[in-house]
């Protein structure tokens, strides 16, 4: 066993603050493991004396720092990941940034790295930064750590002032819950107690830091956790084999062993266990193999296949930890795309129960999420999904949170635990449905969603519509922004997290009058695609007509009806849609109304047009 870990693979990441040498640290374990070749130590000596930062001497950061535009920014802006290899060990090492802006990519490389090497300036101590990336490598279960006191030299190889840091950093970490804390001296650019022990710190008796790279144990055991299958895909080449394809996320498994798919309980046992090599007659975590199956049981791709005694939480509603890595703040309630496992399903926060202070882990009330911040959530899924606690297990408990328009990886999340939201009740079936009650009044329901500037006319051409519809016979609503906003929507003003709720609540209004049967008239700014889109999404096909009122700005300030953009103008209205508040038009609305030049009567003729197009007798 000992041998065996000997040989692992560790993957380390290492973290700091811009300055405090992480390329330089890195460049060093390679330049002194001798893995530097002679060509590319030319290029960095040309290259140092072009940029770099120490002189004449060999600028070792440039090793790692490959790229042209950070060379000449000089910080590192991605993830570099270096592989070197020593008789004893083999390793993965992730530069990570240290600028505050990069924490995202902080987090990419910490999600996969077992321990992470937290540069200190010493002359300089325990920054902001240092505090930051302690709490997100805890955060994404890293639980070995070593502080590298860096620049040692430049503080007369102190004693006292290495203590001091050390002790800094240890009270600090004390609510971490790291396994080892092992701090060590070093200078990277001189090569002080990195791979050689150093003459100039006698006072230090640990090991170099490739001394402990190579020693520590930081297995994870993930072979002696509960048994988890996420099924990538099911293998089904002719009609005699059916495989389910994937990757052991933890545990072991053999034929024979009995099985249940998590989100349906279904029970059954492995058959065989195909691998590349031939069959196997056990696997364990890591391993890729696909499973056969003694029954014909349900099994799509996604599904978690675990022991019956031991299985994972299936829910659709959870907490967890999301660190926010997009431009765009998160809000509750708008939609995301998550991807847990091999599941992507729709999803949404419904709440922030705090924002984390990483400076001081103190924890805030917060109404959105900006880039780099993190918190703690509620969510709320399309789907039930298995997971176990992050805690337990990181690949089981980790999820990402994409954006519907940019396909951006927006957030990570890290799950706690499962909520039991709404469990234990049922969607209850009534005889009369929407095609009943539609039949009786020989409605189409369908909502009319307007949505443009406000003063652009949408509740003029909306009210000129419902007129029309009335005098035909068809039963009708309207909710309109300024009249909703007395009532169910009184407590709401005009961020964007308000806008928000504002529309999700106004679109589970009109879903249910149009269960009801009815037209629905909806006039709102609805300024953000995102929201509007989740509206679309809770409506069956062709039930919802987006109608653009395109009015341009310049005609809705002279217009003005209710003074408003005047307000806005003199400072004394703050978020106003168009002034200091984004309005993002629709790229594809059912309805495009430019409205300049013309009377509402036209523009409502269109609308009235479309409705006959799309079944609605008026
Ligand atoms: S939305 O953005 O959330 O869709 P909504 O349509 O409900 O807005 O309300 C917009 C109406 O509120 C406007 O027509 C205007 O009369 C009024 N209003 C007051 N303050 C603002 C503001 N800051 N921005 C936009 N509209 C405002």
């Amino acid at each position: 066993m000992a041998a065996r870990a000997q040989h692992e693979l560790l993957r380390f990441l290492t973290c700091g603050s811009v300055d405090d040498g992480k390329s330089t640290l890195i460049g060093r374990l390679l330049y002194d493991s001798q893995l530097i070749f002679e060509d590319t130590l030319a290029a960095v000596a040309r290259d140092s004396r072009k940029h770099g930062t120490t002189g004449e001497d060999i600028d070792l950061a440039l090793l790692v720092d490959g790229l042209e535009a950070e060379r000449q920014q000089g910080i590192t802006i991605d993830v570099a990941y270096r592989f070197f290899a020593t008789p004893r060990r083999s390793f993965i090492v992730a530069d990570t940034p240290g600028h505050e802006q990069y924490t995202r990519n902080m987090a990419t490389g910490a999600s996969n790295a077992s321990l992470a090497v937290i540069l200190i300036d010493a002359r300089k101590g325990v920054l902001t930064q240092t505090r930051r990336h302690s709490y997100i490598c805890s955060l994404l279960g890293i639980r070995d750590i070593v502080v590298a006191v860096n620049k040692i030299d430049l503080v007369n190889f102190d004693e006292a002032t290495f203590e001091r840091i050390v002790g800094d950093y240890v009270t600090f970490a004390a609510e971490l819950g790291f396994r080892s804390i092992v701090p060590i001296p070093i200078s990277a650019r001189f090569g002080d107690n990195v791979t050689a022990k150093s003459g100039n710190t006698p006072w230090y008796h640990g090991p170099t830091l490739l001394a402990h790279l190579e020693g520590v144990d930081v297995s994870q055991d993930l072979s002696a956790k509960p048994f988890r299958f996420p099924v990538q895909w099911v293998n089904r080449p002719n009609l005699d084999f059916r495989g389910f394809a994937g990757t052991i996320a933890s545990g072991t498994v053999a034929p024979g062993d009995q099985v249940v798919v998590a989100a349906s309980g279904k029970a059954t046992r492995v058959a065989r266990i195909v691998a590349a090599e031939g069959d196997l007659d056990r696997a364990e975590a890591g391993q890729a193999v696909t499973l056969t199956l003694a029954d014909e049981v349900d099994v799509a791709r996604g599904d978690v296949l675990a022991r019956p005694a031991e299985r994972p939480a299936v829910a659709d509603q959870f907490a967890a930890h999301l660190l926010w890595m997009d431009e765009e703040p998160m809000l509750p309630g708008r939609g995301y795309l998550m991807r847990i496992g091999n599941v992507w399903t729709p999803c949404s926060v419904t709440s922030i129960r705090h924002r984390v202070d990483v400076n001081t882990l103190e924890q805030h009330a917060a109404r959105r999420l900006a880039l780099n911040e993190i918190g703690f959530c509620n969510f709320s899924a399309g789907q039930a999904v298995p997971f176990d606690p992050y805690e337990e297990n990181r690949a089981t408990g980790a999820f990402i949170l994409v954006d519907r328009f940019t396909n951006r990886t927006a957030g990570a999340g890290m799950i706690a635990y499962p909520l039991r939201r709404a469990s234990n009740i049922h969607q209850e079936h009534f005889t009369i449905d929407k095609a009943s009650r539609a039949a009786l009044t020989g409605n189409r329901p369908i909502v009319l969603w307007f949505t443009g500037l406000s003063g652009s006319g949408k509740s003029t051409i909306a009210n000129i519509v419902e007129q029309a519809l009335h005098r035909a016979g068809r039963a009708t609503y309207a909710l309109d922004g300024d009249n909703i906003r007395h009532g169910l929507c009184r407590d709401l003003g005009f961020t964007a997290e308000d806008r928000v709720e504002n529309i999700r609540r106004v679109g589970e209004v009109a879903k249910l009058m149009v269960d009801a049967g009815m037209i629905v008239m909806c006039s709102f700014i609805s300024p953000f695609r995102a929201e509007r889109r989740m509206v679309r999404d809770l409506l069956g096909a062709g039930e919802f007509v987006e109608v653009f009122v395109d009015t341009p700005i310049e005609d809705c300030i002279a217009r003005d009806p209710k003074g408003l953009y005047a307000k806005a103008q003199a400072g004394q209205i703050k978020n106003f849609t168009g002034i200091d508040s984004p309005y993002e038009p629709p790229e594809a609305p059912e309805l495009h109304i430019r409205t300049a030049g013309r009377a509402p009567e036209d523009c409502a003729a269109e609308v009235l047009e479309k409705l006959r197009a799309a079944g609605v007798r008026c």
